[in-house]
């Protein structure tokens, strides 16, 4: 059964078809699960292009152990899924409950658990774990180019990513991982830039975020810089 999403506005348009609500699992080197419906925001609740980053995040943690994770706007809950199918305590940062809700029906499908569910600004966040002199192995974040909080608190990707670039280089661990997406004008080598004037890294890669189709044709959907730090 195949449906087309035709959008009508910036955030919402209408599916051809309506589809009843189905599951997916990743076979990559761990397996996920995922529980899929159309949206009426085109979403169907995974995110394939970020299965790179999932492997990322198997090959950085499974060697480590008490290894802690961050992860930012954290939506599906894909990279919590990751971080947690190799023993590191998550913690995943969310401003809606309804898809807090959808990501723990991810993590039972993955049959995993003791996945900390945080409903708060990612942003406000991050500054309480900074206070509270928290420390991480990997932070991983995914800001969309605007967004709100869970009290309404506004997120603007342009005039705040430095601030929570700032924020986050103050809980990384020696040696730990960092993985930054962008979906919105901002280049991968820029994106690179900005999180190398507050991160002293030990190496770091960028490039785009591709989702690649069945006949190989590559999409581009954002701009992504990964890396270990000093
Ligand atoms: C681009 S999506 C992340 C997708 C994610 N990488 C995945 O694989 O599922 C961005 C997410 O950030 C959330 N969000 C937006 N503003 C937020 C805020 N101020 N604090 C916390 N989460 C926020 C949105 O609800 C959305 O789920």
């Amino acid at each position: 059964m195949t449906t087309r999403f035709t959008q009508s506005s910036a955030n919402s348009g209408k599916w051809s078809k309506q589809l009843t609500p189905w599951a997916i699992s990743y076979g990559g080197s761990h397996k996920l699960g995922f529980n899929l419906s159309i949206s009426q925001f085109k979403h169907i609740g995974v995110f394939p292009e970020q299965s790179s980053n999932w492997e990322y995040i198997f090959s950085a943690l499974q060697r480590k152990r008490n290894s802690k994770a961050l992860n930012l706007f954290a939506y599906t809950g894909g990279a919590s899924l990751a971080a947690k199918a190799v023993q590191s305590d998550i913690t995943h940062v969310e401003a809606f409950s309804q898809l807090i809700s959808k990501a723990k029906e991810n993590m039972e499908s993955s049959g995993l658990k003791d996945v900390r569910w945080m409903k708060e600004d990612a942003l406000r966040y991050v500054q309480k774990e900074v206070k509270r002199g928290k420390k991480y192995d990997l932070i991983i974040m995914d800001p969309p180019s605007w967004g709100r909080g869970p009290k309404g608190e506004k997120w603007k990707l342009e005039s705040q990513l430095d601030e929570l670039i700032k924020g986050v280089s103050q809980l990384l661990n020696k040696k730990a991982y960092i993985i930054v997406n962008t979906y919105s004008g901002i280049s991968p080598e820029q994106l690179k830039e900005r999180l190398e004037n507050h991160i002293s890294f030990g190496s770091v890669e960028c490039g785009n975020l591709i989702v690649e189709a069945t006949s190989g044709a590559e999409f581009s959907t954002g701009s992504l810089v990964r890396g270990q730090v000093k």
